[in-house]
């Protein structure tokens, strides 16, 4: 990558693909918002960590202590990536799995007739766990709902649902169905200014732009590596002080500390040496004198790289006849969800992968946008972005499309 001055990071795309071993298979991949290819390095990490002395995290033996410091390492990498505290990063299977375990854990504190909030904007992994734990303890559930549309979620869509028995605000940092990145900060103010916590999905948000948990206002900020050139696991970012007040159920051995506490069993070593090798790839994208630096500048020229990207699908599929583009968001990530008169989007998902372009077509979890879009659990294509994708794949994108409209 090439380094410019001060903020400026100049993006070599032919530079950043020839660490993608798995785009010699020929895929044009817009399918980066379901997980994202792998860069070398990640994998040669991954593998790393297994092929030398690994054992369970101490520090008597050599394999005790590659495992401590794989942790230690993650747990700052992360922190990076977030601004958050390495002392508050918490991993795990997956965001899903984190969810759950923390809509449970805070559920016990609450009591009935206390209120949380949702949004029908979430993917389904930002709204059901929240469900059931409130039904678990006799809470009750208020939807902060979007407008179908603007596709915008708005504060005032949240304040309207606030109580002074409001006890957390789930809300997302970008879909993964629309792109839409709803003001988080500002509905955080008005979440804690209720006296409620606010728990930020940022799995879609963590591929495309840099995140700061502090500035988002997010009490608990959740993403997945796997998202963002990583491996298969999930994180969570809380302040250690607020995660030492949380008593989650754990086995009796294991140990009390904040954050092993949240971490049920043994770690994933492998995937957390794959993560940290996946924040230090992004990192090399960047410029600046810390890695946070590097992260910022770098997460903001992918950003540049992909909206560029966007701006000439959009301007392709405007060009389509009965194509209908749903993304409409102001602030949103590079990620569009399309429909097309009379033709079903499950079949020119399939039409498209015959001639190696993968673009999906579903509702991607994100059960209750496209219910409320009225594309039912089917859902439409979505076209996402990721640091790889080039003009080529752009163009092999909508010179397929356009065939399978028959233009
Ligand atoms: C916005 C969003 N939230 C949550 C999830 C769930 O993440 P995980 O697969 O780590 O459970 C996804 C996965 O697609 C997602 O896109």
């Amino acid at each position: 990558m090439t380094l410019g001055q001060a903020d400026v990071v100049t993006y070599d795309v032919a530079a950043v693909r020839a660490h993608f071993p798995a785009l010699d298979a020929g895929y044009a991949h817009f399918d980066g918002p379901g997980g994202s290819q792998v860069p070398r390095a990640v994998a040669e990490a991954v593998a790393g960590a297994l092929v030398a002395p690994l054992a369970n995290r101490g520090r008597v033996t050599a394999g005790e202590r590659a495992a401590d410091e794989i942790v230690v390492a993650a747990r700052r990498a992360v922190a990076d990536l977030l601004g958050a505290d390495p002392g508050g990063v918490v991993f795990g299977r997956s965001m899903t799995q984190i969810t759950f375990d923390f809509a449970r854990t805070l559920a016990a504190t609450w009591a009935p007739g206390d209120e949380v909030v949702v949004s029908s904007l979430d993917h389904d992994a930002n709204v059901r766990p929240w469900l059931i734990a409130a039904e678990a303890v006799g809470a009750e559930v208020r939807w902060a709902e979007f407008d179908p549309a603007t596709a915008e979620l708005s504060a005032d869509a949240v304040a309207a649902v606030l109580s002074p028995r409001t006890r957390l605000v789930a809300v997302t940092a970008a879909s993964n169905l629309l792109g839409t990145c709803p003001p988080v900060r500002a509905i955080a103010d008005l979440a804690h200014d209720a006296g409620a916590l606010v728990y930020v999905d940022a799995v879609h948000a963590a591929a495309h732009l840099p995140l700061h948990i502090d500035s988002l206002g997010a009490d608990f900020l959740v993403c997945s590596p796997y998202k963002f050139l990583g491996p298969h696991c999930g994180v969570l970012a809380a302040a250690p002080a607020l995660l030492e007040e949380l008593r989650p159920q754990k086995l009796l051995p294991s140990t009390n500390v904040v954050p092993e506490r949240f971490e049920l069993g043994t770690l994933p070593y492998e995937l957390l040496a794959g993560t940290t090798a996946a924040i230090d790839f992004l990192a090399g994208l960047g410029t600046g004198a810390s890695r946070r630096d590097r992260l910022v500048t770098a997460m903001s020229a992918i950003g540049a790289h992909e909206d560029r990207l966007r701006r000439r699908i959009e301007d392709g599929l405007a060009a389509l006849p009965g194509v209908t583009v749903l993304s409409r968001a102001a602030q949103r990530t590079p990620t569009l969800l399309a429909t097309f008169a009379d033709r079903d989007p499950a079949d020119a998902y399939a039409f498209l992968a015959e001639r190696g372009v993968h673009a999906p077509a579903g509702s991607f979890y994100a059960l209750e946008p496209s219910r409320r879009l009225g594309l039912g659990d089917t859902g439409a294509l979505r076209i996402g972005l990721a640091p790889y994708v080039d003009d080529n794949d752009v163009d092999r994108l909508l010179g397929g499309l356009a065939e399978f409209l028959g233009v």
